[in-house]
């Protein structure tokens, strides 16, 4: 057992950490987070002292207020960010909880119609139930440990059995540390289409830092992983603890840094664009988070959530398995790729020992501002059919890649006239962008329209490889089908993760990498569909090694799609050693090489092959980085 329970304290073991918590006074008060140590009595951690005028319901508590919690809600003697806020039916808003009773139960627990982290090695789960006895609600803290990988993952799960009452805020986690010597350093993401995961590092300074989304994906500006660490922590030594969450929305992480010197932090969905009804014996369940310490620095860290992700949520049929080497269309074609470019492509990348080709966008368009949501063949460019086209290259050895973008749909398009209801918006025309609205999957009859076109396009076209593309945010969430508009957000999401549940399950032999505009929606949920998430559109690899280091410190190399263009002024061996940190593929006219450039190529895929084990499962060290050089070693 990884959880050891004794007189209400909770254990949760890992290889080399421990986390407790206990109850005291009906709260859940968190005692340690860190290195592994003896199972002790850690009570004398509780914070007694007496800080300002926070009510309690007895003066001779520890105040609520300063003493750290596992969990908290709004309104109520914590005055410090909470983890959940509830609107009841009289209007009002607040959440007091209290202890109810606890499980501990062998293997992992799962959040419904939401990506989790799958059972690998040894893992326990503990739910400790809290009750709001006012509203007669409860609130599950769920913690599964993952004794391996030093991971543990939560999520919390809101039932109500009262009076219909309104969700305001539902974190994934919340969790508090005892003070420090000197602040936390915050290491979080940030960037922009082009140049995402660029990295900050600034020490906490009095009072609450929040960084999240609200553009309906995670988004090229922001990322839900993040880390706390010494403020000397490098790769190899201090401690560091790194936090992420499995969802693709809008998402908020705060780090609240307050007058006694505490550090709290709190991440979840983004409470600035939520609300959720809860009619009595509803619930509802948050995003899974996971959460990881290292002793060792933040290389380490890095290593735990490699490990994690790779054995818990990538979809294992993929995960650990040699991945394809494609040459994709779209920097050399554009929108104005056919047949028979195909075909030459296809002729050159057999010839060069690349396996996969991949059709992107304009199949079944010749601009930007049609065809969405019809998903119909164009003829023109494609007399034979994408059956036949997938047959020839498949009589060819080779393997093909389709492109598709399910959630859009082109504003002066078929769909878009028959059903103009269809679509996200406030009640006036909506914004557009690339000519494109976005599909209202909050309504589950508009995901199964949807699937129902892209199985007849999957099965017709046969591909091995689909690239899923998303390439606007969405803006003015609204809704035709929802009551509660604060919802729409949220079921976006889960209508998204039912479409890729039900296309990857359908199609379990198709290795789908997803895309947002590059990396507009690089997150562990979409990686429990798509074990692979095209990075970055900004392919020049002077830019892109850096942009590849940043993603390096959340997620594994084996999640990063990477490859060698012509875009900026590079010689061949460059690209291939900043595109072969990935998974790897090409992006330009390989029929343009010339003959010694083509000797290369060739050599440079029977590289790859032979050292494509590092990348999917080798350990990742970040051993430098200057201005002019990375380096990097897989072991
Ligand atoms: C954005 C992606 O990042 C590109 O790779 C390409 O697939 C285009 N979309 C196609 O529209």
């Amino acid at each position: 057992m990884a959880i050891f329970v004794a007189d209400k304290t909770f254990y949760l073991e890992t290889l080399r950490t421990s986390y407790i918590f206990c109850i005291q006074d009906g709260f859940p008060v968190h005692l340690y987070y860190g290195a592994r140590i003896e199972r002790c009595d850690l009570t004398h951690l509780i914070d007694r002292q007496i800080y300002s005028f926070c009510p309690m319901e007895d003066d001779n508590k520890p105040q609520l207020d300063s003493v750290a919690l596992e969990y908290s809600g709004g309104n109520t003697g914590d005055f410090r960010i909470c983890g959940i806020n509830i609107r009841d039916g009289y209007g009002r808003i607040g959440c007091r909880l209290q202890y109810a009773e606890h499980s501990v139960t062998e293997g992992v627990s799962v959040p419904e119609s939401l990506p989790h982290s799958r059972a690998y090695g040894h893992c326990d789960t503990l739910t400790v139930t809290l009750r709001d006895q006012a509203k007669n609600l409860t609130v599950r803290l769920i913690y599964t440990v993952f004794e391996d990988s030093d991971v543990i993952a939560r999520h919390t799960e809101i039932v109500n059995f009262g009076r219909e009452c309104y969700l305001l805020k539902a974190a994934s986690f919340l969790l508090d540390f005892l003070p420090k010597a000197e602040p936390f350093d915050l290491i979080e993401v940030y960037g922009t289409i082009g140049h995402e995961f660029s990295l900050s590092r600034n020490s906490l300074t009095r009072g609450t830092r929040s960084f999240g989304s609200n553009k309906g994906f995670t988004s090229h500006t922001s990322n839900p992983f993040f880390c706390l660490t010494d403020h000397n922590a490098d790769e190899d030594k201090g401690e560091a603890y790194g936090f992420n969450l499995l969802y693709s929305g809008n998402f908020l992480c705060e780090v609240q840094f307050n007058e006694i010197g505490k550090t709290r932090i709190v991440s979840g969905i983004n409470a600035e664009t939520f609300e959720w009804r809860l009619g009595r014996g509803e619930s509802f369940t948050t995003p899974q988070a996971v959460l990881t310490y290292s002793a060792s620095g933040i290389g380490r860290l890095s290593r735990n959530f490699h490990d994690h992700i790779r054995r818990g949520i990538l979809p294992e049929r993929f995960a650990c398995k040699p991945r394809p080497i494609v040459v994709n269309t779209w920097e050399t074609c554009g929108v104005n790729v056919d047949e028979e470019k195909v075909l030459r492509l296809a002729k050159r990348a057999k010839e060069l020992g690349i396996d996969t080709v991949v059709l992107d966008d304009g199949w079944f368009r010749n601009d930007n501002r049609s065809g969405l949501g019809e998903w119909e063949t164009d003829r023109k460019k494609f007399p034979s059919g994408l059956g036949q086209l997938s047959d020839t290259l498949h009589g060819m050895g080779l393997r093909f890649g389709l492109w598709i973008e399910p959630e859009m749909v082109s504003k002066d398009g078929l769909l878009m006239r028959e059903h103009p209801d269809w679509i996200v918006g406030n009640g006036d025309t909506p914004y557009s962008w690339r000519y494109q609205y976005v599909l209202d999957f909050a309504n589950p009859e508009i995901v199964d329209y949807i699937g129902d076109k892209m199985e007849r396009i999957l099965r017709e076209a046969r591909p091995d490889f689909v690239k899923w593309d998303a390439n606007r945010y969405v803006s003015e969430s609204g809704s035709n089908f929802i009551k509660v508009q604060g919802e729409v957000p949220h079921r976006l999401i889960l209508g998204l993760y039912r479409l890729l549940e039900r296309l990857t399950n359908a199609f379990p032999e198709i290795l789908f990498e997803s895309c947002s505009g590059g990396g507009g929606r690089f997150d562990l949920g979409m990686l429990y569909y798509t074990p692979q998430i095209w990075l970055s559109d900004n392919t020049n690899p002077f830019y892109r090694k850096d942009i590849q280091r940043g993603v390096s410190f959340g997620y594994p190399s084996s999640s990063v799609s990477c490859h060698v263009t012509a875009t900026g002024v590079a010689s061949l061996g460059f690209r291939y050693l900043v595109s072969s940190f990935g998974t790897y593929g090409y992006e330009f006219d390989i029929c343009a090489l010339s003959e010694r450039d083509a000797r290369e190529v060739a050599a440079m895929n029977r590289r790859y092959r032979d050292e494509q084990t590092f990348v999917l499962e080798g350990d990742l060290y970040r051993l430098a980085d200057e201005r002019t050089y990375q380096a990097y070693e897989y072991v």
